[in-house]
């Protein structure tokens, strides 16, 4: 076999052999920012010993878990692993993996998808926790009374904030697509 032969043969199978990797490379896993995790860790756990608080007020609390931790299952599959991408993506200059952009547009189309029903889902928190925070003032539970309004307000911040920068780091990752290697 000739040099000529033997380097174009070597060649071929490096660039397969990078091929075939960059296939089977996964996407990049994306992780929850810490912050966003440990708020819903605190409030989950808040709410879960307000179950136990008995009386009218532990019942609202049973009945404001039922749909809030389904809710928050959702929103950590759907909606907040997005948001470990930002950091990465305003990087000024960094590289953006081809693999992480088709992963966060893949993500943002599931989130849409979902996005109605964790809207629909979020009244029925707020009306949940409406009862809760009644029969809380009535059986004098001012912890419980304050819980009901923190995740008012979180689901509040997460509609005008969270909900949309997950959509617009997706977005983003759309606009990237023909770009590669650094930020446009
Ligand atoms: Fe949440
Ligand atoms: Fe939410």
């Amino acid at each position: 076999m000739s040099l000529s032969v033997s380097c174009t043969l070597s060649a071929a199978m490096v660039l397969a052999t990078v091929a075939l990797a960059s296939a089977q490379t996964p996407a990049p896993t994306l992780a929850i920012p810490k912050a966003l995790q440990a708020e819903h860790h605190d409030l989950f756990e808040s709410l879960e010993a307000a179950t136990k608080a008995g009386g009218k007020t532990g019942e609202a609390a049973k009945r404001a878990m039922a749909v809030l931790k389904p809710h928050f299952e959702k929103e950590e599959r759907f909606a907040l692993p997005q948001l470990g991408a930002l950091e990465t993506l305003t990087r000024k200059g960094a590289a953006v993996p081809a693999g992480l952009r088709e992963d966060l547009i893949r993500r943002t189309d599931s989130f849409r998808a979902e996005l109605d029903g964790m809207l629909a889902e979020h009244k029925q928190i707020s009306a949940a926790l409406k009862d809760m925070r009644e029969a809380a003032a009535q059986e004098k539970k001012d912890d419980v009374a304050e819980l009901a309004e923190m995740i008012t307000g979180h689901a509040e911040m997460e509609e005008q904030v969270l909900y949309p920068a997950a959509l617009l780091v997706g977005e983003y990752a759309r606009a990237m697509s023909g770009v590669t290697g650094s930020t446009p």
